[in-house]
């Protein structure tokens, strides 16, 4: 039989519109994601929801956009203190659930999956240093010219990080939504028009966070 890592309906960790999220099963400090089968992703009617459906492949251009960034940023930036603000990718693998794109896992203190932006704003627990940590991934990704075309709250997420030599400090990490999906690759052209595209991905950011974005610092604070 052909070799495929065998994933599990317990260590399904979490679900975003595309992906399944597994627990790499043989190494702690990994994550699995799988694309999930077309039909059971919610019908979306934004434009990259019905692009979706006319055109399957949509989906894995996005993917492949993904990588392309991710591949850009590191070998741009090939040194040992490099500190990327977008999650780490490690290649694909064959699971039994399909091929998956093996991550690294932003996990708290305890080993339990980092709990996103998203998550916190739902719990209203939300605090100054989670507030900080995402000023400085932003910073990184305006630095850095992150082509980060979807900043949705469920894409950070807070936590630590191990390579392998024991977990970091606690940091926000964007672990999805990097890559220049857009149908005409404006954010691509130039480093001024990415900024662009990201000051307006931060204003909608605010918008869903109930957050306040202040475009000259290039910060976010919590509303009075
Ligand atoms: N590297 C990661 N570390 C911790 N949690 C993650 C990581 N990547 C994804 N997740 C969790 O899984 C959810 C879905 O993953 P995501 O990559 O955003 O999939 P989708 O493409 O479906 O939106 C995220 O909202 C987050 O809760
Ligand atoms: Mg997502």
């Amino acid at each position: 039989m052909a070799f495929a890592l065998a994933l599990l309906a317990t260590d399904l960790v979490a679900t975003g519109v595309q992906r399944a999220v597994y627990l790499h099963p043989l190494d702690r400090t990994k994550l699995i994601k799988v694309l999930r089968p077309a039909s059971l992703s919610p019908k979306r009617n934004n434009f990259n929801g019905i692009m979706d459906r006319l055109l399957p492949s949509t989906r894995l251009r996005q993917i492949q956009k993904e990588y392309a960034e991710y591949l850009r940023i590191m070998l741009r930036n090939p040194g040992p203190d490099f500190h990327t603000p977008i999650a780490h990718m490690f290649g694909f693998t064959p699971t039994t659930e399909g091929l998956g794109c093996v991550t690294e896992r932003v996990m708290q203190p305890g080993g339990q999956i980092g709990e996103t932006l998203g998550a916190k704003v739902r719990a209203n627990s939300l605090t100054q240093a989670h507030i900080d940590l995402l000023n400085d991934t932003i910073s990184r990704i305006y630095a850095y010219d992150i082509r980060a075309s979807d900043m949705n709250p469920n894409n950070f997420v807070f936590g630590q990080r191990d390579n392998g030599t024991g977990p970091g400090d606690e940091e926000c990490v964007l672990v999805d939504g990097f890559g220049d999906i857009h149908a005409i690759p404006v954010r691509s052209m130039a480093r001024w028009s990415n900024r662009l595209g990201l000051n307006d991905s931060c204003k909608r950011l605010a918008r869903n966070t109930g957050l306040n974005w202040h475009p000259k610092s290039q910060e976010f604070s919590l509303p009075a």
